[in-house]
């Protein structure tokens, strides 16, 4: 079966936001009160929603996947340090979410801030800061299904936790035998390191700050967005001991990422010597993006 035409829009979302509302609403049930609050979805939002993950779903193929890696690796897009990559975020500003009428850069300052109040090492902040940057991807003209959303491994089966599993009937890839054993095209305990994960702003991000960031930072910023392993268990098949190890981190920087939203938004302005010397810490000027 073929991807549907380009006819229909490539960015059913009225704005990024929406998925990360999603996910936020989708795990909010049993988490603590920190959650609650968050909007409701009306109908609209969530049929917007539910096209988004039937595009992403039938979309991201291996051979996607492998042209989208690429395009982009080695990194040769564009050459500019951190601060401009935020301003350059900056430019999607989520207007139709009632929650928040900030842009992208609140979201990444509310997350640094929060894990800073709990105390936690500055690789983290700093972690928490940039983990969405990724997203940049949008402003080179990648269709939303190509940037965000629920990420999970091409070349085997795919799992049932993953969100609107149903979807994947349409994916060429459910058609294709060597894809759809348990393992597919990989070797049991291999490491996430060998499996193609669907290509978004996760894979994208953890290769622009790989050289700079610790293992650990490396882990959150590459699987945040891999809910069907750190939140549903899945997947384990394909890890190898590191992977388990690591995965604690991504497990431990979920929270900051689903719940810092709803707290009051912070004084960016005030807040950007620190942030400005932490980030000069771990980067030079510019990289390559
Ligand atoms: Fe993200
Ligand atoms: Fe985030």
């Amino acid at each position: 079966m073929q991807p549907p035409d380009d006819t229909s829009s490539q960015n059913p979302l009225s704005s990024l936001g929406d998925w990360d509302d999603d996910v936020r609403n989708r795990y909010q049930e049993g988490d603590s009160d920190q959650s609650k609050g968050f909007r409701d979805y009306g109908d609209q939002v969530r049929d917007s929603v539910r096209e988004f993950y039937r595009q992403n779903h039938i979309r991201q193929t291996v051979e996607f996947v492998r042209s989208a890696h690429e395009k982009y690796l080695p990194l040769r897009t564009r050459r500019m340090g951190i601060w401009q990559a935020m301003e350059y975020l900056n430019e999607l500003v989520d207007d139709s979410d009632p929650d928040t009428e900030l842009p992208q850069i609140i979201h990444a300052v509310q997350t640094a801030e929060a894990i800073r109040a709990d105390g936690h090492p500055d690789w983290f902040v700093l972690t928490g800061l940039i983990h969405d940057m990724g997203k940049v991807l949008c402003l080179f003209d990648e269709p939303q299904w190509a940037v965000t959303g629920d990420t999970f491994p091409v070349g085997c089966r795919y799992s049932e936790a993953v969100v609107y599993h149903e979807f994947f009937q349409e994916n060429p890839d459910w058609h294709d035998e060597s894809y759809q054993t348990v393992n597919g095209i990989y070797e049991a305990g291999c490491g996430l390191d060998n499996v193609l994960m669907s290509w978004g702003h996760d894979e994208y991000l953890y290769n622009v700050v790989k050289e700079f960031v610790p293992r650990e930072a490396q882990y959150i910023i590459r699987y945040h967005s891999f809910y069907a392993a750190h939140r549903e268990g899945a997947y384990t098949h394909l890890m190898n001991d590191e992977d388990r190890e690591m995965f604690h981190c991504v497990r431990e920087f979920n929270p900051y990422d689903l719940y810092t939203k709803s707290n009051a938004a912070p004084d960016v302005e005030k807040l950007m010597p620190f942030y400005r010397d932490l980030v000069s810490r771990f980067f030079p000027d510019e990289i390559w993006w």
